[in-house]
C-alpha cells in the first residue's frame, strides 16, 4: 500500500506502529530469501539452516501481526527498503558467482538479514518494554531469540565453509 511518509508519524506509539510494519515486511523479504536460497545452495547442511529458519519465520510473521492485535491496531505493513536491497543484492551476487562460491554468497546474505532483524527487534523491544506493553515484549523477544540463533548458525557454517576453501 502506498501513503506518505512521515506525516503520519506524532508520537513514539506512531513510531512504534510503523516500524513494527516495516518489521512485517522484512519477515516477508526474509521468507522469500529463505525460500529463493535453499533452491540455490549446493550443501544440504546448508540448505537445512535455511529450511529450519523459514519454517521460524512464519512463525514470527504470526507473532508480529498478533502484536497488531494486542496493540488494537490493523495489520498495517510499512516500506522496508532494507531488506528488498538485501534480497537485490542476494541475487545479483548469486547471478555472478561461480556455484563452487554459492553457498558462501548464500550464508553470507543470509546472515547479513539475520542481522538487520536483530537490530530491528532489538529497537521494538526496547520501546515496548518502556511503554509496558509485556505481552508484545514477549512475542518480539521470542522472534529476537531465534534470530540469534539462526545467526549463530549461520555464522558457524560460514566459519566452516571458509575455511575449508581457504585451506
Ligand atoms: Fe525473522
Ligand atoms: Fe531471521
Amino acid at each position: 500500500m502506498t501513503r506518505a511518509m512521515f506525516e503520519d508519524l506524532n508520537t513514539p506509539d506512531d513510531l512504534f506502529t510503523y516500524r513494527l510494519g516495516a518489521l512485517l515486511s522484512a519477515e516477508h523479504d526474509s521468507l522469500n530469501m529463505l525460500q529463493d536460497l535453499q533452491g540455490q545452495v549446493l550443501r544440504d547442511d546448508v540448505r537445512q539452516i535455511f529450511a529450519h529458519h523459514e519454517v521460524e519465520t512464519r512463525g514470527q510473521i504470526a507473532n508480529v501481526e498478533r502484536c497488531f492485535d494486542l496493540l488494537g491496531k490493523e495489520i498495517d505493513d510499512a516500506p522496508s527498503p532494507t531488506t528488498r536491497g538485501l534480497a537485490e543484492e542476494a541475487n545479483a551476487l548469486l547471478r555472478k558467482a561461480d556455484p563452487t562460491l554459492c553457498d558462501q554468497v548464500a550464508l553470507g546474505e543470509g546472515l547479513e538479514t539475520e542481522h538487520y532483524e536483530i537490530a530491528a527487534y532489538t529497537t521494538l523491544i526496547d520501546t515496548a518494554d518502556a511503554m509496558g506493553m509485556a505481552e508484545v515484549c514477549e512475542l518480539l523477544r521470542a522472534n529476537l531469540r531465534e534470530e540469534q540463533e539462526a545467526a549463530g548458525r549461520l555464522e558457524a557454517a560460514t566459519h566452516a565453509l571458509t575455511h575449508v576453501s581457504a585451506a
